[in-house]
């Protein structure tokens, strides 16, 4: 029906459906079978034919047909009807799991990462243990979780109320850590929702995840490129396990990837000329790995690199020690990787404060993730307690809000590295944020080692917020999916988009 004041004219060309498909008197059949009259009654079929062409009509669309189609279908209110999930493999070539979720409007996919840091706080990762089969790595048993008991559940929900969702998930699993279902398929089937939900509310994923989040604002995070590789990364011998470059000084992220994209590339060149191209050799996440001694000998290419950009002083640099890989009882091994070990490069803790005390002079290093062991806690605070740059917990939090609420207690760090598949829902992903941000910490949206072409972390970074995102190098596809996703992001949001910056601790 046309609402407002209509003249005689609109009221005389006002559609009827009964006047065209002559049908509105016929008389019911003897057997009580519903009529055509009833069939329209019931299901409102007049009212919402006649509502939508007449929607057409006001709107005088140049194709009437595909306007009343898109009426009519958001008329309707979508559900999710099918939950399908299957194997595939990530960037490691290792088994993961992916999700189809079909609602009576679309079928949205997502896919869950997997890292090589695993800890006994964080949610599980469901894996069959059949070493004759993906050496132990498949996941059926988390994909016929999700297609036999995940999908019942949720048949029927409204994609657009995540939280009951996830609860859904976490009531029919019972158990703290998920072991149940498997984090891997609860957090395939979350992400997938949330898409579901983005969809039906017709906003971008950004958007529906800052709506959730209660945010009012969406900030482009800033960059963390990942350039140099060791660690578990990296076959070379380097103990440390990456080294990140930050473009906080450009304008837009657009801007950033370029810078990130142009270091990266200067890095090679300098590697090249300085060690071999076998250095240029890349790690999982896309770094280079040169075979270097020391990471004042990493940082002294990085800073080489970004001196050719021209940028300078706009760049600035991260270090992920992952110190728990190479801690070896209360002693930190950096040749840990070496086939020739001296034995001479064991440092306590105290060294290792020192190292980085001298290092955090001489380079603009903001960041330093996981400095120390997981559970050595006493060190991480004196270290944070300097204030000499942010120091983010990965191992030692396990984006584990127990361990979080501790760390905040304690002042033992003062940064969450955020990752999403060690939590297992959204909503609770949406929770630990809050509680980092609440305890004006810092927050950065990571990826992991073993990646897919999902690019739903991108989306949450704006979404929540995070000011920083850290997602490999600016190069293989796994990664770059991340990036670009950013990219299109900051282009949907035009003049409304906000890049962190050099505010990308306080994008409160
Ligand atoms: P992971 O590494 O995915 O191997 O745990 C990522 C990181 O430590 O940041
Ligand atoms: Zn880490």
């Amino acid at each position: 029906m046309l609402t407002g004041v209509e003249s005689n004219r609109q009221r005389n060309v006002r559609f009827k459906l009964s006047r065209l498909l002559k049908i509105g008197n016929e008389k019911p059949k003897k057997k009580k079978k519903m009529s055509v009259q009833e069939y329209l009654d019931k299901h409102l079929l007049s009212r919402k034919i006649e509502d939508a062409v007449n929607a057409a009509v006001r709107a005088k669309t140049s194709d009437p047909v595909l306007f009343i189609a898109n009426h009519m279908k958001k008329a309707v209110s979508s559900v999710i009807t099918k939950v399908k999930a299957r194997q595939i493999l990530d960037s490691r070539g290792i088994p993961t799991v992916e999700v189809d979720l079909h609602t009576n409007k679309g079928v949205f996919r997502a896919s869950v990462p997997s890292g090589d840091s695993s800890g006994t706080y964080e949610a599980v990762e469901l894996r069959d243990g059949d070493k004759g089969t993906y050496l132990g790595n498949s996941v059926a048993k988390a994909v016929k979780n999700i297609n036999e008991k995940i999908s019942e559940a949720l048949i029927g929900m409204d994609p657009k109320l995540q939280a009951q969702i996830d609860q859904a998930m976490i009531d029919l699993d019972k158990t703290e850590k998920k072991n149940e279902l498997g984090a891997n398929a609860i957090l395939a089937v979350s992400i997938a929702a949330c898409k579901a939900g983005a969809a039906e509310k017709e906003v971008p994923l950004c958007k529906h995840l800052s709506d959730l989040s209660g945010r009012a604002n969406m900030i482009l995070p800033v960059p963390a490129f990942t350039v140099l590789s060791g660690g578990k990364h990296a076959s070379n011998h380097f103990a440390i396990q990456e080294i990140m470059i930050l473009p906080v000084g450009a304008s837009r992220f657009e801007e950033a990837l370029q810078w990130g994209s142009e270091t990266y590339h200067h890095l090679k060149a300098v590697i090249t000329e300085k060690k071999d191209s076998l250095g240029c050799n890349v790690g999982e996440d896309g770094g280079l790995a040169p075979d270097i001694s020391s990471l004042k000998e990493g940082l002294e290419l990085v800073k080489e690199a970004i001196n050719r950009t021209g940028y300078n002083d706009k760049i600035k640099i991260a270090i992920d020690v992952a110190a728990t890989n190479f801690c070896i009882g209360t002693k930190y091994d950096l040749d840990i990787k070496s086939p020739n070990k001296s034995g001479q490069n064991f440092k306590s803790a105290d060294d290792m404060i020192d190292m980085y005390k001298e290092l955090c002079a001489e380079y603009p290093i903001v960041f330093i993730e996981d400095p120390f062991d997981k559970e050595d806690w006493e060190h991480t605070k004196y270290f944070s307690s300097l204030g000499i740059c942010q120091v983010v917990g990965d191992d030692l939090l396990m984006s584990n809000s127990k361990r979080i609420e501790r760390a905040i207690q304690e002042l033992a760090c003062n940064a969450l590295l955020l990752k999403v598949n060690q939590i297992g829902t959204v909503t609770e992903a949406i929770e630990v944020v809050k509680l980092a941000r609440d305890a004006q910490w810092g927050v950065v949206t990571s990826h992991r080692c073993g990646e897919t072409e999902d690019s739903f972390i991108s989306d949450l970074s704006v979404g929540l917020a995070t000011g920083v995102i850290k997602a490999g190098a600016p190069c293989r596809g796994e990664r770059t999916m991340k990036y670009n996703q950013l990219l299109r992001i900051e282009e949907e949001l035009g003049d409304q988009a906000v890049y962190a910056g050099e505010d990308w601790r306080q994008t409160l």
